[in-house]
């Protein structure tokens, strides 16, 4: 299966799903996301809420820009800075409308972030062409 070049985060299994350790937990921001950057396509934002991780896509599907991380936290949402979409950080769904963001599995660990080790996308633009 295709990799990302020249991502290097330590990788584990459990229950046989593939976990990368991104980030420390001391690394997600208070009230905004940590954005993991593996490519233009693949950007994975991770908030901490209540005691509990989330990840979702970085990448807000009305116009495809990689802002999410900087959104609005308000209960169990995110909110998109640039035009308000707002969606559910449980399981992705866009309240109100039919976008929906892709979600990872996370969990933290001896204060270690662990990632659902994601897949390579095809660019949306390569596809439609
Ligand atoms: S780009 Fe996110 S709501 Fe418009």
């Amino acid at each position: 299966m295709q990799d990302f070049p020249a991502i290097e985060f330590p990788e584990r299994i459990v229950n046989g799903v593939s976990y990368l350790q991104v980030c420390q937990l001391r690394d997600i921001p208070q009230k905004r996301g940590k954005n993991i950057y593996f490519d233009e396509e693949t950007q994975i934002a991770i908030f901490s809420v209540a005691g509990k991780l989330f990840a979702v896509s970085n990448i807000c599907p009305h116009q495809h820009a990689a802002v999410l991380a900087e959104g609005l936290i308000d209960d169990l949402t995110i909110t998109c800075p640039l035009h308000g979409w707002m969606y559910s950080l449980e399981n992705g769904k866009a309240l109100g409308g039919g976008a929906r963001l892709k979600t990872y599995k996370v969990f933290c660990e001896e204060e270690k972030v662990y990632l659902e080790k994601p897949q390579p996308v095809e660019p949306k633009w390569i596809r439609d062409w």
